[in-house]
């Protein structure tokens, strides 16, 4: 038995995704290098044109904004990177969040070694940014804003359109990291009012390592790679076309299935729900409401959510303990300690996430699993008054 529930992490790959890549390289067509100027070429340039148009087409772009990279982590740091090299004069102050994904941290703190000033706005218990913290950050030197769109361990959707429409008021390009909303709710730059936009096929059903970035007409970008043309010159490198054709149906797919499948986590979650209802001292960290309802992230008090996790692996069953990007890091998730909850909270926390394929006998499974391993566990560190510490207890939130 397998039950994955760790796909904001990543998403399995979808058959007819797989099919379209296989057609692509063993079909009727050869599809070759899109840079060759010969039928194979050509018909490489068309695949991957039909791909940009069906991604700019979701986005609300033209298809010549739309430029293909080596995923999402890739796209987040030529945006920032990029925009900095790209920007005017000493425009060297650049706002973010306190919760966003390790590409963005990373990258930020890197421009910092490099003379770059950075205000990470903080957030509230539920994970959100205040647009009028991001507005009281600007300074006569801010060069960009980048703000996530969907925070991939809690799921809490951040207010984008209205961060956007204070960044164009300042006129600053603003980046949105929209890796874990692109294919899971409706995203239009144009109502996000955003400048730059990053994205990556491996959260919806498309190939790892496969990612795109949003640059909107007149936006001033350095290069990360330079060497040939590709990409107007942003991107250098000959094209992942199968990879790029895969992101295209796996973007299909997705959009063909938003509604349904946004409906069907709302259902489903409601098996993830029993855990605080039936166990003492579970908090859920996603807030029921301003989510991505695909993502559940709970604190399993008295409990290490690495110990727990692997447990359930040992069963069969796959969860992660806060990002995926920093299982192995025994330091407390920044996302959830940003929220405001202690490091041993932070330590207890399981992220449960789920896919278009999830099941409702697959969540009762790891449920029913959990709350077992839960008690096991507990018998060794569950304090006599564990019943006593409700959602609002101060040991979430202190030391
Ligand atoms: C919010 C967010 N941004 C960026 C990334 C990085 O994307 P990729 O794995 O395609 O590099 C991830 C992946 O987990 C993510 O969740």
């Amino acid at each position: 038995m397998s039950i994955y529930l760790d796909s904001n992490a990543t998403t399995p790959l979808r058959p007819e995704v797989w099919e379209a890549m296989g057609r692509v390289e063993f079909g009727p067509d050869m599809i070759r290098n899109p840079s060759s100027t010969h039928k194979a070429g050509l018909a490489a340039k068309r695949a991957m044109r039909a791909a940009r148009e069906r991604l700019a087409g979701a986005l609300g772009a033209a298809p010549e904004e739309v430029l293909f990279t080596g995923g999402g982590s890739e796209a987040i740091n030529l945006a920032l990177k990029g925009a900095v090299w790209a920007a005017e004069g000493a425009r060297t102050h650049v706002i973010s969040t306190q919760v966003e994904h390790h590409a963005g941290v990373h990258a930020l703190e890197w421009l910092e070694t490099q003379g770059v000033e950075a205000t990470l706005v903080p957030v509230d218990p539920t994970g959100r940014v205040d647009p009028e913290a991001v507005r009281a950050a600007f300074r006569p030197n801010t060069g960009l804003v980048s703000v996530m769109y969907v925070n991939n361990e809690v799921g809490t959707i951040q207010p984008v359109e209205e961060i956007g429409a204070v960044c164009r008021e300042k006129g600053v390009p603003f980046h949105v990291d929209a890796v874990q909303a692109f294919g899971k709710l409706p995203v239009d730059v144009n109502r996000v009012q955003c400048d730059l936009l990053s994205c990556s096929a491996h959260k919806l059903g498309g190939p790892k390592g496969v990612g795109a970035l949003y640059v909107r007409k007149g936006t001033a970008l350095a290069p990360l790679v330079h060497g040939g043309p590709q990409e107007h010159h942003l991107r250098a490198g000959t094209e992942n076309v199968q990879g790029i054709v895969g992101f295209g149906e796996a973007v299909r797919l997705a959009l063909e299935e938003q509604e349904q499948n946004w409906a069907k986590w709302v259902e489903l979650r409601e098996e993830l729900y029993r855990l605080p209802k039936e166990l003492d001292a579970v908090r859920c960290n996603s807030h029921p409401d301003l989510t991505v309802p695909n993502c559940v992230n709970a604190t399993f008090m008295y409990c290490d959510g690495m110990t727990l996790s692997t447990n359930l692996s040992s069963k069969g069953i796959y969860v992660s303990t806060g990002s995926a990007c920093t299982a192995g890091d025994m330091n407390p998730s920044h996302v959830l300690t940003a929220m405001g909850l202690s490091d041993r909270a932070a330590h207890g926390a399981i992220r449960f996430s789920m896919n278009w394929a999830t099941t409702r006998e697959e969540l009762t499974q790891t449920v029913d699993l959990t709350k077992q391993l839960v008690e096991r566990l507990r018998l060794i560190t569950m304090p006599e008054d564990i019943g006593k510490c409700g959602d609002d207890c101060p040991c979430y939130v202190t030391g």
